[in-house]
């Protein structure tokens, strides 16, 4: 297949990528037929997908707001993804006017369409990196020209985990990361789980053995297991919809439909 104009050279537009199914999901329209091919075969195996990721954005955005609320003014988003709607800059900035965010991802469709849609915003810049070269991603001049590692910092790990399989050790790597962050700083992690619709989680699973991350879903007591060095804010680590929903929302009735856990740590 061709490649758009909008394509960075390097992509490969025959396989699948994880960020442009995503995107697919979220009605953008930085994805090539072979993702929306794979999109449309995982949404008829499970109807409920692109709700849970609408969810997953929506969870995002609170946790944003959460931050600010708790005086947080930058942030690093690590599998950012290709933007869309209430991106982190917005809504950190719609809180705190001076909010500066890194972006890294490992995509370059991402990396590159969050370039374009940034240019001119100083206090916002994008690293091309894998969040398992911790020192890529920390040691970036653009990292470092936007945050200073000595006051809080949010991280934001929002559906990424589930792409770093168990070889790649995660938990060692966010002890990388949560010994760059000073004390009072806050990890936001949402991750893929087979709880909730265990059949339909399997089948997902395998469709993504496609994409160049192939997935790996954890239970809640893994996640938990995330947040070592963390104290959890309430309420914990519960289902995406379950997390401190907006005021007024009515409760979900079945949040485990969402298959996806939610959490926000802060940095003893
Ligand atoms: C499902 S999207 C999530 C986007 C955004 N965080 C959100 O929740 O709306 C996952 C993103 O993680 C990125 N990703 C996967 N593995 C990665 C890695 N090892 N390093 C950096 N980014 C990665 C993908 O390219 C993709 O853009």
């Amino acid at each position: 297949m061709e490649s758009p104009s909008w394509a960075p050279v390097e992509v490969d537009v025959d396989r699948p990528s994880a960020a442009r199914v995503y995107d697919y999901y979220l009605g953008g329209s930085h994805n090539f037929a072979v993702d929306r091919e794979m999109a449309r075969l995982a949404v008829g195996l499970w109807p409920d997908l692109p709700q849970i990721m609408q969810a997953n954005r929506a969870f995002l955005r609170r946790a944003v707001r959460y931050l600010a609320s708790q005086g947080i003014t930058q942030f690093l988003d690590i599998g950012s993804g290709i933007p869309t709607v209430g991106n982190v800059h917005e809504v950190a900035q719609a809180a705190a006017p001076d909010a500066r965010v890194v972006y890294v991802d490992i995509d370059p469709v991402a990396v590159a369409h969050s370039r374009a849609i940034l240019v001119g915003d100083d206090r916002t810049d994008v690293v091309h990196a894998d969040l398992r070269d911790v020192e890529s991603v920390l040691g970036d001049s653009r990292t470092a020209r936007l945050l200073d590692l000595s006051r809080p910092v949010g991280v934001l790990m929002v559906a990424l985990l589930h792409f770093v399989p168990a070889e790649a050790n995660p938990a060692g790597l966010l002890a990388r990361y949560r010994a760059a962050m000073a004390p009072g700083s806050y990890l936001v992690v949402s991750h893929a789980t087979h709880e909730g619709q265990p059949d339909e989680a399997g089948e997902h699973t395998a469709l993504y053995q496609r994409t160049g991350t192939p997935m790996t879903m954890r239970s809640r007591a893994e996640v938990d297991g995330l947040f070592d060095g963390f104290d959890l804010v309430a309420p914990g680590v519960v289902f995406l919809p379950s997390w401190r929903p907006e005021p007024g929302a009515l409760p979900d009735a079945h949040p485990e439909r969402y298959s996806g856990f939610a959490a926000v740590g802060r940095r003893r």
